[in-house]
């Protein structure tokens, strides 16, 4: 079902900034999805978007096999905006011509404007863009002209005003293109007439409506991790039926320090909400004893955290639905990527308890990106603590201790930990890292503390950036904060007695060291 009475429709051509032309249209309140460039035009008919933006992609148009686009969505009477690639297919599809180059133009540049209406409107007469193409187009199709050049480029922009068809070379959805945000606007609300209406309130309206008509009075089980995302549906869920919502919080024993109660808590008092704690610390310890792999610790935790909420969900009566905090990064069908969750979301794989036990999946935030999930949970009232929480694996610190998981080194890490993220928050740090975390290595070295010489564990500090985790660049932490955390955890923390910091991006290294 779809409800949006006012959509745009952004064809993925495999470009790695697709999800950031649709976080930009959403960002300016208008809703927008992604689909594959190939869904075909009675798709795109059926979909009714009012606008449609082509992405870029690394294909040159006269390469064999190149991804293609059908000139009859040209004749759909909706506006249409190609960028890079999608500017470049635009100029083939409608009979204009493309160079194609060896040499890369990459990096900024400034436009220099030749018609400051339509996409460009208020704009000004230049603008710093930013360019990542290959191929150039070199003739325009009939119908066209020149919007914008550049000192290197005669052609940086075209449109076609009469059949409301635009095209930039350049990449109008990074933050590199300063008044980009602005020239999507313009395309939306100007060119395609469309209305800024699509609010996390408005969101909330409708999807807890629809959650509501879906259960009618039966019972949701969901399970709830300490992260943002099951947080956030339980409380949106939450919303629309009240107690028949019950959710299972399973500590796994390679939780944060204080981490279940603090959300128990904070779901339980704020939301009075019917939550059950299940400690089965020990059953997951038992199973991950001698176990070194991260592979097989994965496997471990997903298995075992299945078997247990298979045993709670049971003991709930006449419970018909399970609602999970999936978000659209992990449901996109995309044509290059595929988001980090793909696979990283194994352990939380329900599919067989769904069958076992003739559950029907709810997804209320299938339709979000994780910056709209925060701001849904700030709308539904929740504590900054909940919503502006850094991300933290499924398999927990099960994967920051390296090797052997036990409980001593759970609670060694734990506190480490604890240290490392208080310490970030005091230098308000903490919202603007992406993930900062401790991680306990194998290996004892010498210490000497007064008198004694000590040969103890290493803990290793991680803070990196990244938007999506797929890539990150570690954290210039000012050193009197890597100071403090350094001389807080080995005067607090018993059996650690060297930190180090971990100066590796993402890629070649990961994020986790497991
Ligand atoms: P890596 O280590 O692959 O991590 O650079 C990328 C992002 O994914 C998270 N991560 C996981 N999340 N289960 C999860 O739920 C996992 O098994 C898992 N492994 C990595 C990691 O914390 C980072 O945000």
């Amino acid at each position: 079902m779809n409800i949006h009475s006012q959509k745009a429709l952004v064809l993925d051509f495999g470009s790695q900034y697709t999800q950031l032309i649709a976080r930009r249209i959403r960002e300016a309140k208008v809703y927008s999805e992604i689909h594959p460039f190939n869904k075909g035009v009675d798709f795109i008919k059926a979909f009714k978007p009012q606008a449609i933006i082509l992405s870029g992609g690394p294909s040159s148009v006269y390469d064999k096999g190149a991804p293609h686009i059908d000139a009859e969505v040209f004749r759909l009477g909706i506006p249409v905006l190609g960028i890079c690639y999608g500017m470049q297919l635009i100029a083939k599809v409608l009979g204009g011509s493309v160079e194609k180059s060896k040499h890369r133009e990459y990096g900024p540049a400034e436009l220099i404007i030749d018609s400051p209406s339509g996409i460009f409107g208020g704009l000004g007469r230049t603008a710093k863009v930013w360019m990542s193409h290959g191929d150039r187009v070199e003739k325009l199709p009939r119908g066209f002209e020149v919007t914008a050049h550049s000192e290197n480029s005669k052609l940086c922009a075209m449109s076609d005003e009469s059949r409301r068809v635009y095209g930039v070379q350049f990449h109008p959805e990074v933050v590199h293109t300063p008044k980009g945000r602005k020239i999507i606007q313009n395309f939306l609300f100007n060119v395609c007439r469309m209305k800024p209406s699509w609010t996390m309130k408005s969101f909330i309206e409708t999807s807890t409506q629809e959650i509501k008509a879906t259960v009618e009075n039966n019972k949701v089980v969901c399970g709830i991790s300490g992260g943002v995302d099951s947080a956030v549906a339980a409380v949106l869920v939450h919303r629309a039926i009240g107690a028949n919502l019950n959710c299972v919080f399973v500590d796994n024993g390679v939780l944060r320090k204080g981490e279940a109660a603090k959300v128990e808590a904070t779901l339980k008092k704020s939301f009075s909400m019917n939550i059950r704690r299940v400690d089965a610390s020990a059953r997951f310890l038992k199973r991950l004893k001698g176990v070194t792999d991260p592979e097989r610790k994965r496997k471990i935790i997903g298995g075992e955290f299945v078997h247990v909420f298979d045993e709670e969900a049971g003991k709930i009566k006449g419970v018909k639905f399970l609602a999970q905090g999936t978000l659209y990064p992990d449901v996109i069908e995309s044509v290059s990527f595929k988001g980090p969750s793909a696979t990283i979301k194994s352990h939380h794989n329900v599919g067989g308890l769904l069958k076992k036990m003739r559950l029907k999946l709810i997804e209320p935030l299938r339709e979000l990106f994780k910056d709209e999930v925060r701001a849904l949970g700030r709308e539904l009232g929740m504590p900054e603590e909940i919503v502006a929480r850094q991300p933290f694996p499924g398999p927990g610190l099960a994967i920051r201790i390296i090797g052997a998981v036990t409980k001593e080194r759970c609670d060694v890490l734990r506190e480490a930990d604890a240290i490392t993220l208080e310490e970030i928050k005091k230098a308000g740090l903490y919202n603007k890292i992406w993930q900062s975390f401790a991680v306990l290595l194998p290996i004892k070295t010498v210490g000497v503390m007064g008198d004694e010489r000590t040969y103890e564990n290493v803990a290793a500090i991680r803070a990196v950036n990244s938007v999506d985790g797929m890539t990150a660049d570690w954290v210039r932490l000012p050193y009197e904060v890597m100071e403090r955390i350094s001389t807080r955890i080995i005067n607090e923390v018993r059996g650690v007695n060297r930190v180090v910091y971990d100066i590796s991006s993402k890629p070649p290294s990961t994020i986790e060291w497991e």
